[in-house]
């Protein structure tokens, strides 16, 4: 009997697991494909064919080597000197490698487009784009 309680158990703790995971990951995607618009730039599919007016090249997703520590760090600062925004709203305030605005001078990362994005979105977006494009 208790054996199988304790299936039970975990069963359910698997299947609330895969819930859980299944809702981040959806998310992650109306964050890229609505909310901050990333596929403008690196298209729907990820692969860096956005629209043919986005600015700048945008990295192909499927062919990222990040972690998911470097992937929110690119998103939250951007990437200096090219097209890529950052979506944290502070980025060039305090938080991103203790550059300012002023130090960075015409190399700092644009504001997005779309909207800036708080810290549990770009959790997000990270983790659909390692489950979705990175590797595949
Ligand atoms: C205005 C166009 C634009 C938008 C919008 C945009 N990006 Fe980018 N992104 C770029 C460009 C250009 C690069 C390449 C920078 C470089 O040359 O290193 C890039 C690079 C990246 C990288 C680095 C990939 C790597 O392997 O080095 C990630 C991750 C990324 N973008 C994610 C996102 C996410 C997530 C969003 C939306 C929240 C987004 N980008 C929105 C233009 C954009």
């Amino acid at each position: 009997m208790r054996c199988w309680r304790l299936i039970i158990i975990t069963a359910s703790v698997a299947l609330f697991t895969e819930f859980a995971c299944a809702q981040v990951v959806s998310f992650g995607q109306r964050i890229f494909h609505e909310k901050a618009d990333c596929q403008f730039c690196h298209g729907v599919d990820g692969d860096g064919r956005g629209d043919p007016r986005s600015p700048g090249r945008a990295s192909d997703l499927h062919k990222t080597f990040l972690t998911r520590e470097q992937l929110i760090d690119v998103i939250a600062c951007g990437r200096p000197a090219t097209q890529m925004p950052h979506f944290d709203k502070y980025a060039y305030e305090d938080r991103c490698g203790g550059f300012s605005a002023a130090e960075l001078g015409k190399d700092v990362p644009p504001d997005p487009h779309s909207t800036s994005l708080n810290r549990r979105e770009i959790e997000a977006v990270a983790d659909y784009i390692l489950a979705v494009f990175k590797g595949k």
